[in-house]
């Protein structure tokens, strides 16, 4: 259930940073990670269900904290500050993904969480290596 509020959340952080990045690029790549979070909300939510849970609405959560940061970071410190956003989901992301990595979990969830996590490391790389062109630049 955390790890499912954390995907619905990095789906509206990334929304957020899409509409107001510049580069076409730039902005492609992030949409294709927000589709990955979109998926893990999809296939979270299927296995709850399968395990008898409710899936959350597809909302903010507790944790739009993160999102409610965003409008602040975007006049503060412009496309950076959107991505440093990013940066705080993703990490919040792997942590989350990594810890139920090791959990004592049933084959089938633990293939999904591994394959997340796999999903989370990838994104967490490119924008840790996007952000540092940004600042050496900046
Ligand atoms: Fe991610």
């Amino acid at each position: 259930m955390d790890l499912i509020h954390l995907d619905i959340d990095a789906v509206h952080v990334y929304a957020e940073a899409i509409e107001h990045i510049g580069n076409e690029e730039i902005r492609h790549n992030l949409a294709d990670f927000q589709n990955d979070h979109r998926d893990h909300v999809a296939h979270i939510g299927r296995k709850l269900i399968e395990y008898d849970e409710m899936p959350p609405e597809f909302s903010p959560n507790f944790k739009g904290f993160i999102m409610e940061g965003m409008t602040a970071l975007l006049s503060i410190r412009g496309e950076e500050g959107l991505l440093s956003g990013i940066e705080t989901v993703e990490n919040m992301s792997r942590g989350k993904y990594g810890d139920a990595a090791e959990l004592d979990l049933p084959p089938d969830l633990v293939y999904l969480i591994r394959s997340n996590l796999t999903d989370e490391e990838r994104h967490l790389e490119y924008i840790l290596e996007l952000l540092k062109v940004y600042r050496d630049t900046a």
